[in-house]
């Protein structure tokens, strides 16, 4: 089966990738849903909601503060790195990623040093797009600015200790909240356009390491099967997608995905 989605793959105009918290799992990041998962262990609706935010902000930077300092000690995994070299490799890859972790950005800088590649890191950095938004970065709870100067990828430490002393918006004074999408909030527009539109002209959709019972992220492998393109799972477990896929894969992204999306034309 590897060989024909391989076949597949080096076939297709416009590839979208969409990931999920499975493709971090291997690098040491929790999944949600599964046993042991982070939705198993916590309550969604006191640390992902914006009541819960009303309700006890510092609980809520707590959570997220020690879901920061996890995801800096973590590094991408070879599942990421697959990703991030085919994205410097073909300009017509998109990843859609559901993940929060930042961990496909930082694999695009991560194999820099393999290079020259066709395509530079800013290109590839480009065209993945982070439709829950990202924990290392932070926006006003009420102007939506993000503070001036944020390194994303390197957050400073956060005092979470009281109320007073956690962040606050240097235009409006409001406390300042992680930029992730979180239960009842809608997804940025303008994002979901654009990966709507991507799926939809894309031939192949790889579908890796999500349950795929979020919508509207869920819907986006329905797009390119709507327009006649083809699906690839990879997941241990099956999924609600399983039976819209064309190939299902059954098995870990780190071990799964530098078979399917390793070079074979030095051309591509
Ligand atoms: P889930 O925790 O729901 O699903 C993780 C999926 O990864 C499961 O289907 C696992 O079988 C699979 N998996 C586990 N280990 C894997 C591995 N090594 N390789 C490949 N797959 C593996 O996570 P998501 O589907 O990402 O939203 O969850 C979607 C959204 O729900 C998240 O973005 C988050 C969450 O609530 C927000 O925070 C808004």
């Amino acid at each position: 089966m590897i060989e024909e989605i391989r076949s597949a793959i080096a076939a297709a105009r416009g590839i979208v990738i969409l990931t999920g918290a499975g493709v971090s799992a291997e690098s040491g990041i929790p999944t949600f849903r599964e046993a042991g998962g982070l939705w198993a262990r916590y309550r969604p609706e006191e640390l992902a909601t914006p009541q819960g935010f009303a309700r006890d902000p510092r609980k809520v930077w707590e959570w997220y503060e020690m879901r920061r300092r996890a995801v800096l000690a973590c590094a991408p995994n070879p599942g990421h790195e697959a990703v991030a070299r085919f994205l410097r490799r073909r300009e017509d890859v998109t990843v859609l990623t559901q993940n929060v972790d930042g961990l496909h950005h930082r694999a695009v800088t991560g194999v820099d040093e393999e290079g020259p590649f066709p395509l530079d890191g800013s290109s590839a950095r480009a065209r993945i797009l982070e439709l829950h938004g990202n924990l290392l970065r932070s926006r006003c709870s009420e102007c939506e600015v993000a503070p001036a100067g944020e390194p994303p990828d390197h957050p400073a430490a956060l005092n979470v200790d009281s109320l007073e002393s956690l962040p606050r918006c240097e235009a409006c004074g409001a406390l300042l909240r992680p930029d992730v999408v979180w239960f009842g909030e809608p997804l940025n527009e303008e994002l979901l356009d654009r990966a709507f539109a991507v799926a939809r002209a894309a031939d192949l959709c790889l579908v890796v390491g999500t349950s795929a019972v979020v919508h509207p992220a869920a819907g986006l492998p329905l797009a390119t099967r709507e327009t006649g393109g083809s699906v690839c799972e990879v997941n241990p477990e099956p999924t609600p997608l399983t039976s819209f896929s064309t190939w299902s894969l059954r098995g870990r992204s780190a071990a799964l995905l530098p078979q399917i999306l390793g070079k074979t034309d030095p051309s591509r």
